[in-house]
């Protein structure tokens, strides 16, 4: 769907939120929450995440829709509309952002795919494709991981999946896959989370996430908590900004700003009950880190009744939800080479979906590939780029254009508006500094 200038538009306001709450549901929420939420202890830690949403994720997503749908491009190019008044050093910043966006989206996607991999790959073990073996999923997750060969067909595959949904476009494909997509995650999750009902193992899954134990929150969990935020809401890259130019100009933000942070938060909660379930359930501990969701559930899936039914679901669901966010990733580059460099969609898709596919055959073939780059993009390049659009949208985007996105809070948007700009001038970015301070080493913290 275009309008008169045009640019592709979103079918529909839901066409809209589906698809920004596919970019941020993701392997975030089905695979990295539930595993820091157990080796941080559970309720404090989800407690403390749930507040790090609120008061800085919340605003930031505001900021990167406000820029987005005003600015009516790619990050760099929204950026530098808005904020063409404010001089060369505004201009420097719409520079780095923007490209920091792009590479976000290449780093990114290139190690997201070869994990979304994976989830194939144990699709087909609960089918029993793949059996496992004597060593169980700890031996299964060992192999796949040990072979290059394997991860990189599943990554060439879903990297095939991604491509394929962006080149057809905003309307036909990106909001039309979310359209499927979406409902479907969250109808699985429901079915899981039934079953988990009436196997077991809920309760205490539910005390494990909502009783806090504050003495089990330690400052370290409460940054990882803050740099989750960004990850999950798929902040700090334009990835909001980028859909949000496919919004009409004046379209608000607020109340789809809330509804994708809800969905987002929602489905990392239920997905935390059902797989705490089936580990307290089976007995075991929470805190298995990464491995919790390839490893652990796997072998509990095989032992349980009803075992390759769930699996299966379970599975699907990880996939779903990484398709959803990886179309979002690999959108941030190509709109950006569409707006910049005037490259047809189609070609731009294969041709930069091809260059991340090659990128990430080093973290298919090198896990210490896969693991450098997520944490140089999660715990660096994301909060530095929330920074910068925090700066932008806080203090170099004008005032009108600021507002504008209040505007259906009708008598009280203008205090809503006031507030907001406090936070995203102030708290965000001495928030996230302090973050990225910490990481890079230059404030201690005890824990
Ligand atoms: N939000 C996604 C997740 O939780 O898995 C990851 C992500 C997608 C991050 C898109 C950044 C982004 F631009």
């Amino acid at each position: 769907m275009a309008n008169g200038t045009g640019r592709a538009h979103w079918g529909s306001r839901l066409g809209f939120v589906l698809a920004a709450a596919g970019s941020a549901v993701g392997l975030g929420n089905i695979w990295k929450f539930p595993y820091i939420t157990g080796e941080y202890g559970g309720g404090a830690f989800v407690l403390f995440y749930l507040l790090c949403i609120l008061v800085v994720g919340l605003p930031l997503m505001y900021a990167e829709l406000i820029i987005g749908r005003r600015g009516g491009k790619d990050p760099l190019g929204a950026l530098r509309a808005l904020t063409a008044h404010a001089g060369p050093g505004a201009k420097a910043l719409s520079v780095f952002t923007g490209i920091l966006s792009v590479a976000g989206g290449f780093l990114i996607l290139s190690f997201y795919s070869v994990v979304a991999g994976w989830a194939i790959h144990f699709l087909l073990v609960s089918f029993g494709v793949f059996p496992l073996g004597e060593g169980g999923a700890g031996a299964a997750f060992g192999a796949l991981v040990g072979d290059p060969k394997l991860s990189s067909l599943w990554h060439t595959v879903f990297m095939l999946l991604s491509i394929v949904v962006v080149a057809r476009g905003v309307h036909d494909g990106i909001e039309r896959a979310c359209s499927i997509l979406m409902p479907a995650l969250v109808g699985i999750l429901v079915l899981l989370l039934v079953y988990v009902g009436m196997r077991g193992g809920l309760a205490e899954a539910v005390t494990f996430l909502f009783r806090p134990n504050f003495h089990a929150l330690k400052p370290e969990g409460m940054l990882e908590a803050l740099g989750h935020a960004f990850f999950t809401l798929s902040l700090g890259m334009g990835a909001m900004i980028t859909y949000g130019s496919y919004l009409s100009r004046d379209s608000t933000v607020v109340r789809d700003g809330v509804a994708v942070a809800v969905l987002d938060t929602v489905i990392a909660l239920l997905a935390g009950l059902v797989i705490f379930s089936v580990v307290f359930a089976a007995g075991k501990e929470p805190g298995q880190g990464p491995g919790l969701v390839f490893v652990t559930l796997p072998d509990l899936f095989a032992s349980m009744p009803g075992g390759t039914f769930v699996g299966a679901a379970f599975f699907f669901l990880l996939i779903f939800a990484a398709w959803s966010s990886a179309i979002s990733l690999l959108e941030v580059v190509v709109t950006f080479s569409i707006d910049e460099f005037g490259l047809t969609r189609h070609k731009a898709a294969w041709v930069f979906g091809a260059v991340i596919w090659g990128l990430g055959l080093a973290s298919a073939f090198r896990g210490s590939v896969l693991d450098f780059l997520d944490n140089l993009t999660t715990r660096y390049m994301l909060p530095i780029g929330g920074i910068a659009i925090a700066i932008a949208a806080g203090w170099l985007v004008k005032k009108e254009d600021r507002e504008a996105g209040f505007r259906d809070l009708g008598a009280s948007g203008p205090l809503f508006a006031a507030i907001w700009t406090v936070i995203i001038r102030f708290v965000s970015p001495v928030a996230v500094g302090l973050v990225v301070l910490q990481k890079i080493g230059v404030l201690k913290f005890g824990g």
